[in-house]
């Protein structure tokens, strides 16, 4: 099973790129979660480049999209709304053939962070996501300095991500079942 991890963040010392890269590092055997790296280089969107002849990085995006079972997703909340970077990739997917009935979890990093969320989970239903519900976590990591290493070693973190990655592999397997 693949899952593709993608963080809303571009920052250095990022804790949602800190706990998707924990989550894979946690994910239940047979499970390979790989980060999709491709989120700074796609181009703003636009309505009249989403055509036959995509942009390349927007056509290799929807080509991972396509290749893997279910999207993990977290990102920060930037004055109370989604990050634009990955509002940006949601938009270039929304006429894509290939994130329609994808199955979605989300982690939030920050428990105060919930206009966000709400907005995220809102435009993934209008997109069709089958979102993970059970899968979907919230961890307090605002202010600290974590990395994958930290949070995977912090059983009060890791526990539940671990938990999260196992119900969101039964998720994925029952939807394709
Ligand atoms: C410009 C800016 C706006 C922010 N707005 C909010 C906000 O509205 N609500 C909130 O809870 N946090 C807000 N934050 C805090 C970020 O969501 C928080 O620092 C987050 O953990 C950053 O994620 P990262 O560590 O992955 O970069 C804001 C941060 C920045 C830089």
């Amino acid at each position: 099973m693949k899952i593709a991890a993608i963080s809303g963040s571009l920052r250095a010392g990022s804790s949602n790129t800190a706990v998707l890269r924990a989550a894979a590092r946690l994910a239940p055997d047979g499970v390979e979660v790989m980060q999709f790296e491709g989120i700074a280089g796609l181009p703003f969107f636009n309505p009249d480049l989403d055509d036959d002849n995509v942009p390349a990085p927007v056509g290799a995006m929807r080509e991972m999209i396509g290749s893997v079972d279910g999207l993990l997703i977290s990102s920060p909340e930037y004055a109370r709304g989604v990050a634009g970077v990955l509002k940006n990739a949601l938009d270039w997917l929304v006429g894509s053939h290939e994130f329609p009935d994808k199955p979605v979890a989300l982690i939030n990093t920050s428990p105060r962070a919930t206009h966000a969320l709400a907005a995220l989970r809102l435009t993934l239903e209008t997109m069709s996501a089958r979102l993970a519900t059970d899968a979907c976590l919230t961890l307090p990591l605002l202010g600290g300095a974590w990395d994958e290493h930290s949070i995977a070693a912090d059983p009060a973190l890791a526990e539940p991500l671990r938990v999260a990655m196992e119900r969101f592999a039964a998720f994925i397997s029952t939807v394709q079942a």
